[in-house]
């Protein structure tokens, strides 16, 4: 499963790719609002740590606007991947920008029916969000397999970035039911290395150590 970093803090991206744990990057607006930058700017430096697929997201509601939004976004960087909300128009977007070799994220995505048309219209990535869909008592991870199922049972090449991830047991769950890509928050990220058994057993060989004067430097 590839892993993308759900946020623009640049430092928290250098650190993923310094451990080897980045494939890609994804931003909305929110995420843009949050780091306090221009959108070309901060998309521009994104671009220039990581090869992998980082979306930048459209402004505009309607097709022919999200299509020249598109296309500027697009002229950033080769990896830009242009996210368009799943609406009727952004299906569009996402046909016309896809027509063109552009990557295209098809974000919003809550439902079964909506990733087969995102995979009809030719997106690279559909973004399913699980946390949206917990948080009001349904089940993200249940869309995250049903999807996959879909698109299994069609050969879509369309991937799968499960989106709105909030905990390390959503990226578990993830990888067991076979979601292409998951974005989350660099923090979520980390917390995967950690195990309270895995402390205390390093205290333990720490205390060794330190009592048998092991030195290996
Ligand atoms: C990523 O593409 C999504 O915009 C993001 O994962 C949404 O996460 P949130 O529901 O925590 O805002």
């Amino acid at each position: 499963m590839k892993f993308f970093a759900d946020t623009a803090d640049i430092d928290a991206i250098k650190d993923l790719h310094d451990h080897g744990m980045l494939d890609g990057v994804t931003t909305n607006p929110s995420i843009i609002k949050k780091s306090g930058r221009d959108i070309i700017e901060v998309t521009k430096e994104i671009c220039s740590i990581t090869d992998g697929p980082v979306s930048a997201e459209v402004t505009a509601i309607d097709a022919e606007t999200m299509i020249a939004e598109g296309r500027k976004l697009a002229q950033i960087a080769d990896n830009i991947a242009v996210k368009v909300p799943l609406t009727w128009d952004g299906l569009k977007a996402c046909k016309a920008l896809t027509d063109e070799g552009t990557m295209v994220n098809v974000t919003l995505c809550f439902s079964p029916n909506q990733a087969l048309l995102a995979a009809k219209a030719g997106a690279t990535f559909i973004s399913p969000f699980i946390g949206r869909l917990d948080d009001i008592s349904l089940d993200g991870m249940e869309l995250i397999a049903d999807i996959r199922t879909v698109y299994d049972n069609y050969g879509y090449e369309t991937q799968i970035l499960a989106a709105s991830i909030r905990n390390v047991n959503h990226m578990k769950d993830c990888a067991i039911v076979g979601a292409d890509v998951a974005t989350a928050p660099p923090n979520v990220i980390q917390a995967m290395a950690k195990h309270v058994l895995t402390d205390k057993g390093l205290d333990a060989f720490l205390a060794d150590i330190k009592a048998a004067e092991i030195k290996i430097l």
